[in-house]
């Protein structure tokens, strides 16, 4: 049936006189009294069809019936259109094709919404219908960019001697990281196996197997909270590689991610810039810096020491951040914005907000009555303030400056609209700490994963300063989101020991978790690491969408339901006791 068909969107001037066929679905029909015209759609975009009663009278009475939705398939010869009935907003309104025969393959019930870009129906009847919504160009377009990446990324790891190996969906359940999705065994009662968070032990276990270097496409699951950047089911670009270290696998991922972003945008991309996580922290205040935009914190702390400020004196003096941010231009602010950025911040545990409004005539803000004019000068002087500007300033221990002023930057850079559309500023952050104490649990918990191998020179630090240890894990940055992230692992025993213990394992709790991949370890372990993208956030950058929801094809809720077949749902009776379990 396919035989000699016409991508309707591929029509150009060029084509005039041919005879073409085409299927697809009808977009609008417009009837002329005597001439119908009717706009095909299909994934290759949009083509008029005319029909007149000169096709015959079976045909054009068929062309009178058809409605939006419906599939059918016109043969006929594709010709310039009259002088001045040209549509220049069309990529084929130079032509129109004259039917000559009409096939109705399906009629259609009208859409809940109309099939077309920037439709506004809501999300909730979009998710429902999926089908349709997936039928509007721009979701099309999206998919397309997703398995254009996907095959760059085969090509490329297939050229570079990778192997594409699956892993098991069904597994086994194991701490750290987020909560399991639980599947119950119906031969084995009361058992469960968990759905993958990522094929991370798997793929170290085939680094055991001697397979070298690793990569999947591979489907993970996560059952945490869901935004914007977040689905219970997601894909990830999984690799590993053996006799390597961290520049190895880097130099793999970075030359991937050059060539994506180099095909995407037509440009070649520069190395990737690499900040050491301190570096992020001290100057964006996040370990996913967004570098579209300036406005870099900028430290105080030794200007703050001797101020008549109580606040930022005594914070100084203990070994606390005083730090500050320069908006620029933003002196136009009212008054009631600059307190609408105070309770902002104060969401992230700031105390304050201190801020100074530099106008010509040097409007004083509340705080900075308390400082000498030396001190004011030195202060603006060392945040390059120019008149028009506002610095912003907020003193406390670490962990509350960097989340006040990380995000305050991302506040401002949102409501003044710093960020460039189609900007794309990817980097990598290194030396990430290895442990991070939980003062709940009263425990190390690992930053990365249990795995993860300190660097070489920090070893010592296990011993007498484990919360200072850095470790050999990397993170992919693009436009403030974290991409990816990976190590190179632990593959001396000593070390895994040291580091379980440190995070509270016992021997036994060990062996219980993570025994198998402990016991192939006992066989000859390579030195090995790798690295894992989220494709979907990936793809949802390249496409300019606000949502991964935009790139996965049937994608969940934000209380992780599919509106279309509802899942979940409940099951029979009988099958919860064949699964032996009692709701
Ligand atoms: P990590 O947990 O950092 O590393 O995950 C890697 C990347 O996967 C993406 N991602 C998600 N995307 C959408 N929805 C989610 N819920 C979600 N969770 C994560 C992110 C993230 O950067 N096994 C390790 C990698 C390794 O060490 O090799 C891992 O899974 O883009
Ligand atoms: P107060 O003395 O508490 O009235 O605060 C005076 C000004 O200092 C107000 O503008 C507060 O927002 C600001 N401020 C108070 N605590 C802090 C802090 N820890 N960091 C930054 N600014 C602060």
């Amino acid at each position: 049936m396919l035989e000699g068909r016409t991508d309707a969107g591929s029509l150009r001037s060029g084509d005039a006189g041919r005879e073409v066929k085409l299927y697809g679905w009808v977009q609008s029909r417009r009837d002329h009294g005597g001439v119908i015209f009717v706009d095909l759609r299909d994934r290759s975009g949009l083509a008029q069809v005319v029909f007149n009663p000169d096709m015959g009278e079976a045909g054009f009475a068929d062309a009178e019936k058809l409605r939006s939705e419906y599939v059918i398939a016109v043969t006929g010869r594709a010709r310039l259109r009259p002088a001045g009935s040209e549509n220049p907003k069309m990529a084929t309104g130079e032509v129109e094709i004259v039917a000559a025969a009409l096939t109705v393959f399906s009629r259609a019930k009208t859409p809940p919404f109309y099939i077309e870009d920037g439709a506004d129906a809501d999300e909730s009847i979009r998710l429902k219908y999926r089908y349709l919504d997936l039928r509007r160009p721009e979701m099309q377009s999206a998919f397309r960019l997703r398995h254009r990446v996907t095959q760059i990324m085969r090509r490329y790891l297939d050229e570079a001697g990778f192997w594409e190996i699956e892993t098991p969906i069904l597994g086994k359940s194991t701490p750290e990281g987020a909560r399991d999705y639980l599947v119950p065994s119906r031969v084995n009662a009361g058992a469960f196996y968990a759905l993958p968070q990522s094929p991370q032990l798997f793929k170290q276990l085939l680094m055991v197997s001697g397979m070298e270097k690793y990569y999947q496409i591979a489907r993970c699951f996560r059952d945490e909270d869901l935004r914007a950047d977040r689905q219970p089911e997601f894909t990830q670009l999984d690799l590993e590689m053996s006799f390597v270290d961290a520049e190895d696998v880097m130099g793999a991922a970075e030359g991937l991610i050059r060539l994506i972003l180099s095909d995407v945008t037509g440009r070649e991309p520069a190395p990737l810039p690499r900040l050491t996580y301190r570096e992020a922290m001290e100057r964006f205040g996040t370990d996913k810096p967004d570098t579209r935009f300036g406005m870099e914190l900028v430290d105080i702390a030794d200007i703050a020491r001797g101020c008549g400020f109580k606040v930022f004196a005594d914070m100084a003096a203990r070994g606390g951040l005083v730090k500050g941010i320069r908006a620029k231009g933003f002196a136009g602010a009212p008054r009631r914005e600059l307190d609408e950025l105070t309770d902002f911040v104060a969401r992230y545990g700031a105390k304050g907000l201190a801020y100074r409004v530099i106008t010509p005539e040097e409007r004083k803000s509340p705080i900075l009555k308390f400082f000498t004019e030396d001190e004011i000068r030195a202060v603006v002087s060392r945040l390059e303030g120019e008149a028009g500007d506002v610095l912003f300033f907020c003193a406390d221990k670490p962990s509350v400056v960097y989340q006040a002023l990380g995000q305050l930057r991302l506040e401002i850079a949102r409501r003044r609209d710093l960020i460039l559309p189609g900007r794309l500023e990817c980097l990598w952050v290194t030396e990430f700490p290895l442990l991070e104490y939980d003062e709940e649990e009263k425990r190390f918990v690992a930053i990365h994963h249990p795995f993860t191998a300190p660097l070489d020179e920090d070893i010592p630090l296990l011993e007498t300063d484990p919360a200072a240890a850095r470790s050999k894990a990397y993170d992919l940055v693009l436009n403030g989101m974290e991409l990816g992230g990976g190590s190179i692992r632990i593959h001396s025993g000593e070390t895994q020991a040291r580091l379980f213990e440190l995070l509270g394992f016992t021997p036994e709790r060990a062996r219980e978790n993570f025994g198998f991949l402990l016991e192939a370890f006992a066989y000859g372990v390579p030195p090995h690491g790798g690295v894992a993208f989220g494709l979907d956030r990936l793809i949802m950058i390249l496409a300019g969408r606000g949502s991964i929801r935009d790139v996965i094809a049937f994608p969940k809720t934000q209380s992780a339901s599919c509106l279309m077949t509802q899942a979940p749902d409940a099951v029979t009776a009988a099958q919860l006791r064949e699964l032996h379990i009692r709701v």
